[in-house]
């Protein structure tokens, strides 16, 4: 993480600044690779807006409640804000040797207000991390909700773009029954539906406030835990402060992260495999869609390619999102009560899996804006009338014949269809009706496609009326 240089000025200042946490207690520093194998401001500082906005309130808090005079009060939120200015700019120097974000600032501040001495005051940086985590993650979950509503609006726009396309369904990446593109499209629309609900959900468990839990006992002090709830907006719907309501799990709760992760991987892999639909798509094979060349890459090497890298990287993420998850979990597994350092780890995974899963979540839906759909070479593939081998038994139901002896006798037909080598709906009735005299005229108006799809009308089903219905629904939904 440092350079040697780098760690030769450390050591050098080491001896100078005492980090807050040691002072009193130890009566050496510690060496440098200590400093260096402990810390987390590298990381951690990218809570800074939520650490001081944590300590703004506090500051209000210990007003009111007596602990600082007005004037101390004012001093604390005036230098804070100062130095929140000056990390806005870029101006201000983060000191490793003070470890972590809450004590960068809080030593700063107090350098610069005497008064900053008293804010820590009834808290401790175990509460004060898990307030900072909550209120970030709380932010990072609305902004990422953001980006699945955009990626769903953007699948929902494709579809409309391209209503009439029809496309074949595959099971087991074989062809099977024909379907409207954008009800393919929608059911990703489905899937991330259910992730947003999910998030919210989470939303619920992170929207707690947990300052006032101190290092894990609380305090003896008369802190007003529901005045720095409200102001920090852990209220529920209702407008119902939302408190930790157990110091020791305050401090040591990590679950909102998981489930954060959790939400995130199985967004990440719903991502994966929209982005290997559209991978297969692309091929020369399918040929169903072309993406913009602004999404994709070229060869190094083969000057004809152009791949779908995008889309590929989409699916490579989802393993360390999942990897995230894992690391997460095993993390807590063996954790005893309460606070443990081991937790300074869940912020690099925490952060990864929200940047992977909203960067990925704003580029696929810019790359299916950017995405147009090959007619031709949709209709060539949906037109290959074995997909319409389950409407030919439909048909045989409708004149009596039970289901599992009507697939028997279509099976029949497709084996007759490959032994004169013409496709199913080529055969003539004299053919059919050489399998099963069931078969009557009507029976090869079964594969007129357009007639097809008007059937099928079931709620969720890829019928046309269905399918238009569905699009606006969501169109509505999402505007
Ligand atoms: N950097 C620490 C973390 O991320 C902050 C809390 C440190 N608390 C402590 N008692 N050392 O968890």
């Amino acid at each position: 993480m440092f350079t040697r240089a780098q760690r030769a000025v450390l050591s050098k200042r080491m001896k100078k600044i005492s980090p807050v946490s040691r002072s009193g207690r130890f009566a050496h520093d510690p060496g440098a690779d200590v400093a260096q194998f402990t810390e987390s401001i590298s990381f951690d500082r990218r809570l800074w807006r939520h650490d001081i906005l944590g300590s703004l309130v506090h500051a209000d808090m210990l007003q009111k409640i007596g602990v600082l005079a007005r004037a101390e009060r004012n001093a604390i939120v005036h230098g804070l804000k100062a130095i929140a200015r000056e990390i806005e700019q870029g101006k201000f120097r983060w000191k490793p040797e003070l470890e972590d974000v809450h004590m960068n600032i809080e030593a700063e501040l107090t350098k610069r207000v005497p008064a900053g001495a008293k804010l820590h005051t009834a808290r401790s940086r175990n509460d004060q991390i898990a307030l900072d985590v909550r209120l970030w993650l709380r932010d990072e979950i609305v902004l990422l909700l953001g980006q699945m509503v955009n990626l769903q609006r953007a699948l929902v726009g494709l579809g409309e773009k391209n209503a009439d396309a029809l496309i074949p369904g595959y099971t087991h990446l074989q062809r099977a029954q024909p379907v409207y593109l954008a009800h393919h499209l929608l059911a990703y629309v489905e899937m991330l539906e259910r992730d947003c609900e999910r998030f919210w959900d989470c939303y619920s468990r992170v929207n707690v406030c947990p300052l006032g839990s101190g290092a894990i006992a609380g305090t003896t002090l008369p802190l007003d835990r529901v005045f720095v709830a409200k102001l920090l907006g852990f209220v529920d719907a209702g407008g119902r402060p939302q408190l930790t309501q157990n110091s020791m799990d305050a401090v040591s709760d990590r679950d909102f992260a998981v489930e954060f992760c959790a939400a995130a991987a199985l967004l990440a892999v719903h991502l994966s495999r929209l982005a290997e639909d559209l991978i297969l798509w692309t091929s020369a094979e399918f040929n169903f869609i072309k993406i913009a060349d602004a999404y994709t890459t070229g060869s190094s090497l083969m000057p004809q390619k152009k791949n779908p890298d995008i889309a590929e990287l989409a699916r490579g993420k989802s393993g360390r999102v999942i990897g995230n998850l894992v690391a997460l979990l095993t993390l807590l597994k063996g954790l005893p009560m309460t606070y443990n350092r081991d937790l300074q780890e869940d912020k690099e995974r925490l952060f990864d899996t929200a940047d992977t899963v909203r960067a990925t979540t704003r580029l696929m839906a810019a790359m299916l804006r950017n995405t147009k759909v090959n007619h031709a070479a949709c209709a060539a593939a949906v037109s290959d009338p074995a997909l319409l081998a389950t409407d030919l038994a439909d048909y045989l139901v409708h004149k009596g014949m039970p289901f599992r002896q009507a697939h028997h006798v279509v099976g029949a037909v497709v084996a007759l269809s490959e032994k004169l080598d013409k496709p199913l709906n080529r055969l003539t009735l004299k053919e059919l009706q050489s399998v099963d005299r069931t078969f009557g005229r009507e029976a090869l108006a079964v594969f007129d496609l357009k007639r097809a799809m008007a059937k099928r009308n079931l709620t969720g089903a890829p019928g046309t009326k269905e399918v238009a219905k569905q699009l606006m629904r969501w169109r509505e939904q999402l505007s």
